[in-house]
């Protein structure tokens, strides 16, 4: 068992002891509370991330109600995924921000952001279930994912949910090194990533809202990436997320 299981373990058992409606409430408002402070962290530091994650938080809201969520369950994986890359405000600037493609240390670097964002939140005793979704949302169905190469349904669903609200908004943004790929684009990525990086039922469903939904797609905020944010991304053959 690693470190982040045992604390999770820990996590669970202490929230079996909790007595009562009063306790719970006071729970999950705290946790709110903590959690939306990140998102405003995350604010600050890059403004593209920030409005990437709310794109996100919509996404897997909408796609987690499809596959049979409850309004309540849907909204707190919608919190998760407003701090998805919370790991990243603590990745240095020279990585961050570099503007060419990074070499295999930096990307290793750059992949610690999951348990990065998973540490912090484990350290303001938010639920367990925010720091599965924050620590596994980069696992692939297939293995080939990280941190932890979990493979199949050992990753949460809140992650398999997640990763594909994710994936299908990087694809259709602009950013400074590529442009937004169209729907129909993005729709092929995700066929063709199904049941290697996505859970196959999930992106079925959310193949199946895009293709229910004219207006699915979500406006990039016009004018948004401001100068001193558009070095925030790497150039980069492949999708960074
Ligand atoms: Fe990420």
């Amino acid at each position: 068992m690693n470190n982040i299981d045992a604390i999770t373990n820990l996590y669970t058992r202490k929230e079996q002891s909790l007595q009562g409606g009063q306790a719970r409430f006071d729970r999950e408002r705290e946790n709110k509370h903590i959690l939306l402070s990140f998102a405003n962290s995350i604010q600050e530091r890059d403004i593209v991330t920030y409005d990437h994650s709310r794109r996100v938080a919509t996404y897997a809201q909408r796609l987690a109600r499809y596959v049979g969520w409850s309004r309540r369950d849907a909204r707190d994986l919608a919190l998760a995924a407003l701090v998805h890359d919370l790991g990243k405000t603590w990745i240095a600037n020279d990585i961050l921000l570099k503007a060419d493609t990074l070499s295999d240390e930096e990307r290793k670097t750059m992949e610690r952001h999951p348990l990065i964002g998973a540490r912090i939140l484990i350290g303001c005793d938010v639920h367990p279930f925010y720091v599965e979704t924050v620590l596994y949302h980069h696992e692939a169905w297939d293995g080939r994912g990280y941190p932890s190469g979990l493979k199949g349904e050992e990753i949460p669903l809140s992650a398999r949910i997640l990763t594909v609200a994710d994936v299908y908004d990087v694809l259709t943004s602009q950013r400074p090194y590529k442009a937004a790929l169209s729907e129909d684009a993005a729709r092929e990525r995700l066929l063709s990533g199904s049941g290697a990086s996505f859970d196959p039922m999930i992106a079925r469903a959310f193949l199946n809202l895009l293709d229910s939904q004219p207006q699915f797609t979500l406006p990039q905020r016009i004018c948004a990436i401001p100068s001193t944010a558009k070095t925030a991304y790497h150039v980069a053959s492949s999708v960074r997320l």
